[in-house]
């Protein structure tokens, strides 16, 4: 595997040379974390949480190089002000260095706040009790990857470039200039599982010019916090004042991925961060194996007194092409996420999950979500996705909308077309989509609430903000054009 050779910032030096270090041996104990000179920002975010992590389901992160944490700063509905201890995030176990260059501070955001800030840099500080236009977007990283010897490389230095470049940048800027009032990411972030192989295409060193090298052997997972920084921190910066990012995994966060990364710096929840750290198998350290997180739920007010539940499923495993045994293990993730749904008045619910439970490339997939969800949809009126790396919009008599959102960046996927054989899973076939509808593009889309209960319009936008295209979403129907 060819390593890169070029030109490093001083930025660079410690993320990319700790990691070419010989490896410790397993369970030795974990390398101090650096000493920084004077602590920076790297980012500093909100994320939605579950009500009981934040009665005011928000948790801000910040993420930064060393040092004590930064107070995350408020401003009350009163106009009185204080400066609130963040609490350090432990940091995922048996890493190595490859997360010791940063340090993550979490803190919930006291429901009575009205602004807030980190070192001086704005968060999003209150769910808006009249939500009206939410961003949706997913599957957001430049792919640099390799199997047997076979690259896969996107321009990660070239947002405008219209077939091998990443636009995540332009998007996230598209996304902050739209300013919505929240946003959801159905998961899929990290894609720089490689080294980028510079020997290969003359190209390839100005095109990975920001990408570290991926963990040496002995280390079980792919992601690192130079990583994280070039696939979400640097690229999504212009979106973290705006709103606060309801943020799922996805399969690229599996442990043996960007899992460790993903628990870390992104999931709400706080006992969570050491979900994908290696374990130590006679001697070896292996991630650990296939498990799901919990489902949680957050409830978002919307405009003329709605109220959307969203339920959260983890479905970072399972297979895509064939029912396994793994689909009665997530069947349990997505009996939980209807237990969470349980319509009442007034109420309706998004379902989101990163691997669609409905939804095709050139088959129907995801086999193991779709078995695992069957008989457990009724409450949704949008099941959110993404994974297959086009917009997609799929309706289906007797079961909820489903739109996918895999266009974020990542390199995209063909055009299938339209289904010409039915969804069938578990000896049930049901009928033919009455809404099939796909459009290869990068970009985003923004959810606009209407006027009556249930009602929504999804206008997609490319790259750079431009709609190109429509969904109107009523009860359970949805048409695209
Ligand atoms: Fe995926």
């Amino acid at each position: 595997m060819t390593r890169r050779l070029g030109p490093l910032t001083p930025a660079l030096i410690p993320a990319l040379l700790l990691p070419l270090l010989s490896a410790p041996p397993a369970g030795a104990a974990e390398p101090a974390p650096q000493a920084t000179a004077k602590s920076s920002l790297v980012a500093a975010f909100t994320l939605v949480a579950p009500p009981s992590v934040a009665a005011s389901q928000l948790v801000t992160r910040a993420v930064t190089t060393g040092g004590p944490c930064p107070t995350l700063d408020v401003i009350y509905s009163n106009k009185s002000k204080k400066s609130l201890p963040m609490s350090v995030r432990s940091r995922p176990g048996n890493t190595g260095s490859y997360f010791t260059d940063v340090k993550v501070c979490s803190r919930a955001v006291p429901s009575t706040t009205k602004s807030a800030s980190v070192s001086g840099r704005r968060v999003p500080a209150t769910l808006s009790s009249n939500i009206r236009r939410m961003a949706l977007f997913a599957d957001t990283g430049c792919r640099i990857s390799e199997y047997k010897g076979n690259y896969e490389v996107q321009r990660c230095d070239q947002p405008n470039d219209p077939t091998r470049g990443w636009p995540l940048n332009s998007i996230a800027k598209a996304i902050a200039a739209d300013k919505p009032d929240v946003i959801l990411n159905p998961g899929d972030y990290f894609y720089r599982e490689a080294d980028c192989p510079v020997g290969l295409f003359t190209w390839a060193q100005a095109a990975c010019g920001t990408s570290p090298d991926v963990p040496v052997s002995g280390y079980p997972f792919k992601d690192s916090a130079a990583g994280w920084r070039a696939d979400v921190f640097t690229p999504m910066a212009p979106l973290f004042p705006v709103a606060p990012i309801a943020m799922l995994r996805g399969n690229h966060e599996a442990c043996d991925r960007g899992g460790n990364g993903f628990f870390y710096f992104l999931d709400p929840r706080p006992t969570t961060s050491n979900t994908c750290a290696p374990v130590i198998v006679n001697g070896q350290r292996q991630a650990p194996g296939p498990a799901t997180t919990a489902t949680w739920s957050a409830t978002l007010d919307l405009i003329q007194g709605r109220s959307l539940k969203i339920a959260m499923v983890d479905s970072a495993y399972g297979n895509d092409l064939a029912v396994t045994p793994w689909a009665k293990t997530q069947q349990a993730s997505y009996a939980s996420a209807a237990a969470q749904t349980k319509p009442t008045a007034g109420q309706e619910s998004w379902l989101l999950t990163h691997r669609p439970v409905i939804g095709h490339n050139s088959r129907w997939t995801s086999a193991d979500q779709t078995a695992a969800a069957q008989g457990l949809l009724d409450n949704y009126n949008l099941v959110l996705s993404s994974h297959i790396h086009f917009t997609q919009a799929i309706k289906i008599p007797t079961l909820p909308p489903s739109l996918i959102m895999g266009n974020g960046g990542t390199s995209l996927d063909r055009n299938p077309g339209t289904m010409t054989t039915p969804l069938q899973s578990q000896g049930t076939m049901y009928q033919m989509a009455t809404t099939d509808w796909t459009v290869a593009r990068w970009g985003y889309a923004i959810a606009t609430a209407g006027s009556q209960s249930r009602q929504w319009t999804i206008t997609h936008k490319d790259q750079n903000g431009s709609p190109f295209a429509k969904c109107a979403l009523k009860s359970r129907t949805m048409t695209c054009s």
